[in-house]
């Protein structure tokens, strides 16, 4: 025996060593919940103190999720394990109940009402108990005590000092949504993170730690709900197998609080029913809805609903039998209304059959629908009236459309904005939207106050964000592109924040609390928006990607058998001039703003210049704010996109002592890729441009030491999110 001893021992240490070298995640997993220890030792004695015995309410499965957060993480960020105390006596100093079992005096210490928090809002407040300070958590419901948890850890990560804390908060928007467009063999439409998280092969058995870790993630951020598949749905998922597996997935992230949703194809009753038509007035084809919602709120009570895509880019919908919107909206509505569902109706619709703008087809078709949908039926609207484009105007739909429920629909997932190569903090995109005006109330009627419901007091509100998560190892690809869904969900609870606050935190909770750090990565995230912008589509330039996947530019592109999917058709650059003529001359889709915002739009001096080509097509020579002809400006812009570019990897490299040399690398690796691809935007959409101006590439800007042909023979056959259908 005693000669194995040493052997022993050997391997034992060898083991301690593979579990503790396994015992860390990998890179960018655990997104911002690494909860480092707190270094700050004031602040760690702070924390220490106040947290050595805790008292935290039993409860429910949601209640036991709250309690594992906080216990593990504290671990790791004092460095030793909490205390928890069974009884409320004096030894707490953190205590954490429900409202409605606290004690009176601790009650009327807090100074707090209650109703103001509602079923998913958190107080967090300091105050004197049994002769000393304690922190106090509660909620009226336990959902409200996990947001409050994850707003301490939040906090704590962040440094700050939770001596006087007094925090109420409640989230502005009753639907806080990820659309994830995977399909079932696992691609994402739009997906450039790897494949999807869902391993439906697996399920119902196989229980990923992933799926715990993904509802981890949004619960820290307010996220409630998500449907799991791509809105260009197959009709397999409602059938009873896949049924058991997304029950498998709700049964995961019930005590996340989140709920789940699917997309919902419309001629399922056909495709899986065997019904001979999916006619949304035909009796038999409600009661197939019917007896499937019945079907699928048994194995899920808290099921959340139906998304649908109809009759949009080709997806069977009520109009293939003569119906609207409304006819099919209601029909699945009246099946899901017994068991509080809800239908999440798509405004995304435009046909080549057509001939109007298609930036106003959507409003078109739904405008004249406003009060006739079920109170359980939201539709959901892009931001522009578009397609998700670097930048776009607002949808004109959230002015005019006072009784319903308009959710808005984001894209995380960089579609259109460089997929998960380039760093660009979507956020502030999200923030100019919301913040933008309608008028339709009058002045300061924004996109948020119609979004949050709060314009017309509606019933019911949501905001929805196209995912950019997949199984990459960092879940978005782009370690930045955490920062997208991190800014998503703060602004889903709350529409106010700023992209700046939300830049900050996740900074902070991210990477380092050192403002060497936080100062300068801050100014570059913020100012990546508008670098993206510069470089691909300035001036109110659109939809000049090459087609079908949307990697790199494509403004030459003219043969699509469906106009309105050629770049061609939103440029329209011609010898005379360049630019979408949408005024009342053109096709008046300005019109369908209220009237202060079409009067802006129309008018050259008091147009944004951002939107100038989106609204007016003008000559080359035409003069801009600042002097310069219109072609003289485009091309400085596409240099100013490349020099912003430069300046961020100027940046990084500053911050390169804050971080780990892996942080820093990975990153940097990336904006080498995003400064190519800014040159490639500049120099295939001047020299495309430069055939119909004529004019010469003003001093500043480089010149680009390949020919146009060039670009235009780049073929990309295997880009990535892409689904064969599209090509
Ligand atoms: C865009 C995108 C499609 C997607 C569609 C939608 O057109 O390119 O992949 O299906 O939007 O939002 O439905």
């Amino acid at each position: 025996m005693a000669y194995l001893k040493p052997t022993l021992i050997a391997l034992l240490i060898f083991l301690g060593f593979i579990t503790s070298a396994f015992s860390q995640s990998p890179q960018g997993y655990d997104l911002w919940l690494g909860y480092s220890k707190v270094k700050d030792l004031g602040l760690l004695n702070e924390y220490n103190d106040r947290t050595n015995s805790i008292y935290f309410e039993d409860g429910g499965e949601i209640l036991k999720a709250a309690k594992k957060e906080l216990s593990s993480s504290l671990e790791k960020m004092l460095g030793h394990i909490p205390q928890f105390n069974a009884s409320r006596n004096s030894k707490n100093t953190l205590l954490i109940a429900k409202t409605a079992t606290l004690d009176a005096a601790m009650a009327k210490a807090l100074s707090i009402d209650f109703f103001q928090m509602g079923s998913e809002g958190f107080a967090i407040k300091s105050i004197p108990h049994k002769q000393k300070q304690i922190i106090v958590i509660t909620a009226n419901e336990d959902i409200g005590i996990l947001y409050g948890v994850f707003r301490l850890l939040n906090m704590m990560q962040q440094n700050k000092s939770l001596s006087d804390v007094s925090i109420l908060d409640s989230p502005k928007i009753d639907i806080r949504m990820l659309n994830h467009w995977d399909n079932l063999d696992r691609t994402v439409e739009r997906g450039y993170a790897g494949f999807s998280l869902w391993n439906w092969h697996k399920l119902p058995e196989y229980i990923d730690q992933r799926y715990i870790d993904y509802a981890r993630a949004n619960a820290s951020i307010g996220i409630n709900a998500v449907s799991l598949t791509n809105v260009n749905a197959n009709a397999l998922i409602m059938t009873p197998m896949y049924l058991e597996k997304v029950r498998a997935l709700a049964n995961v992230f019930r005590p996340y609080g989140i709920k789940v949703y699917l997309t919902a194809r419309f001629s399922a009753p056909i495709e899986i029913g065997g019904l001979a038509t999916a006619d949304p007035l035909e009796s038999k084809v409600q009661d197939w809805w019917n007896q499937k919602a019945n079907e699928i709120y048994t194995l899920i009570p808290d099921f959340g609903g139906f998304l649908v895509k109809a009759n949009s880019e080709g997806q069977p919908g009520p109009q293939n039998y003569g119906r609207n919107h409304v006819d099919g909206a209601n029909m699945m509505a009246k099946a899901l209304y017994p068991h509080h569902g809800k239908v999440i109706w798509r405004a995304f619709v435009y046909s080549e059959h057509d001939s109007e703008d298609r930036a106003k087809q959507a409003y078109n078709e739904f405008v004249p629908l406003d009060g006739q949908f079920m109170d359980n039926v939201l539709v959901q609207t892009k931001n522009g009236p578009i397609d998700f484009q670097p930048r776009e105007p607002f949808h004109p739909m959230f002015g005019a459309m006072p009784k319903t429920p308009l959710m808005m629909e984001f894209q995380i997932t960089q579609e259109y904005l460089g997929f998960s190569t380039h760093l660009v903090f979507l956020p502030k995109l999200f923030e100019e939207v919301l913040g933008l005006d309608t008028f339709r109330n009058g002045k300061g009627s924004t996109v948020s106050k119609v979004v949050d419901g709060s314009l017309d007091k509606k019933k019911i509100s949501g905001m929805a964000g196209v995912t950019n998560i997949g199984n990459d190892m960092n879940w978005t690809g782009h370690p930045f592109a955490q920062a997208n869904w991190y800014g998503f969900g703060r602004l889903a609870w709350d529409p106010y924040l700023s992209a700046e606050s939300i830049a900050d935190e996740w900074l902070r909770i991210s990477y380092s609390n050192n403002p060497a750090f936080v100062k300068p990565v801050k100014k570059m995230m913020l100012a990546s928006r508008e670098a993206v912008v510069n470089y691909m589509n300035p001036l109110g330039l659109h939809h000049i990607f090459d087609t079908g996947h949307h990697y790199g530019p494509g403004p030459w592109v003219s043969e699509l058998s469906r106009p309105e999917w050629n770049p061609t058709y939103y440029h329209k650059a011609d010898s005379k001039g360049i630019g979408f003529n949408r005024g009342p001359s053109g096709s008046n889709a300005t019109a369908q703003y209220a009237a202060e915002v079409a009067k802006t739009y129309n008018d050259l001096k008091t147009c944004p210049e951002e939107y100038l080509l989106w609204f007016h097509h003008l000559p080359w020579d035409y003069t801009l704010k600042n002097g310069l002809s219109l072609w003289d400006g485009m091309a400085l812009k596409y240099q100013e996109g490349v020099d912003q570019v430069e300046e961020m990897i100027a940046t990084w490299n500053n911050a390169r002592p804050y971080i780990t040399n892996e942080q820093y690398q990975e990153v940097q690796m990336l904006l080498k890729i995003q400064l190519k691809e800014a040159q490639w935007w500049r120099n295939a959409c001047l020299l495309y441009f430069q055939t119909y101006s004529k004019k010469e590439i003003p001093e500043g800007v480089e010149k680009s030491t390949n020919s146009l042909e060039y670009y235009q023979s780049l073929k990309f056959p295997f880009a990535p999110g892409i689904r064969p259908q599209w090509n």
